[in-house]
């Protein structure tokens, strides 16, 4: 039987392929304070703005490419029964061949009924645009989960971590909760590996730290776990 390897990441991953973390930049997010463009009330106070935010995300998003840890982890199914949990709502786990990634805080590809928040569409292209509506009638936003709202996966991901023989956290500044919350989860006795070149205050049994960029730290921890037998 394999082991249960589970990968907590977050914007770190996807630093190196031109995607911006929140935390780094002085805390703007490509120039904006988060909670301008990532709340409801930004929503109902400013669509257009929220939305071309998005779309600008998006296109970005697109237009970037997986690094050599998004393809790393991919590599861990070979020997692992490996699950994802990302904080980021880019896809490139999944473009980088990792089968099996749930999304905590949405996926920027998808479209979301601002009625019912189940209602989704895949987005064709980089633009969301206002006027395009879900078959309830109501604007469609982004499939992202803003502050305030409920993470509706946080569940399942706690019982996923619940099960962890080996957990990995990366590229993650554990700012945010509940996502941050998800080591709580995960047995004593499992082993865990944080890679992150700022490591975050944090304690957890059997914890080891691999201070490095995430194209540095992950292949080679990735290659010392495929070479265990
Ligand atoms: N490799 C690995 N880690 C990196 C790299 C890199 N090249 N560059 C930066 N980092 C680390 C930073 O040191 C930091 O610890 O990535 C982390 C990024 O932290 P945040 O910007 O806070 O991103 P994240 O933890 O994913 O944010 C959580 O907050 O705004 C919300 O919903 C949003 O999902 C997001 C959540």
């Amino acid at each position: 039987m394999k082991k249960n390897l589970v990968i907590l990441t977050g914007a770190g991953i996807s630093a190196e392929s031109g995607l911006q973390t929140f935390r780094d930049a002085d805390g703007l997010w490509e120039g904006y304070n988060v909670y301008d463009v990532a709340t409801p009330e930004a929503w109902r106070r400013n669509p257009e703005m929220v939305q071309e935010f998005y779309n600008l995300r998006r296109k970005a998003v697109l237009e970037a490419e997986p690094n050599p840890a998004h393809y790393a982890l991919a590599k861990l199914e070979e020997k692992y029964a490996v699950t994802i949990i990302t904080q980021n709502i880019d896809n490139l786990h999944e473009r980088a061949g990792s089968s099996n990634v749930v999304h905590l805080h949405g996926i920027i590809t998808k479209a979301q009924s601002s009625k019912n928040p189940n209602l989704l569409y895949d987005i064709e292209g980089w633009e969301l645009k206002m006027g395009e509506k879900c078959a309830l009638n109501s604007q469609l936003r982004p499939h992202v989960v803003w502050f305030g709202e409920p993470v509706p996966m946080i569940e399942p991901a706690a019982k996923i971590c619940s099960r962890a023989d080996i957990f990995i956290i990366l590229g993650t500044s554990l700012n945010v909760y509940p996502a941050a919350g998800l080591s709580d989860f995960v047995p004593a006795d499992a082993e865990k590996i944080l890679i992150d070149p700022k490591v975050p205050d944090v304690y957890l049994p059997k914890l080891r730290t691999v201070a490095e960029k995430a194209s540095v730290g992950v292949p080679s921890v990735v290659e010392e776990l495929l070479k265990r037998s």
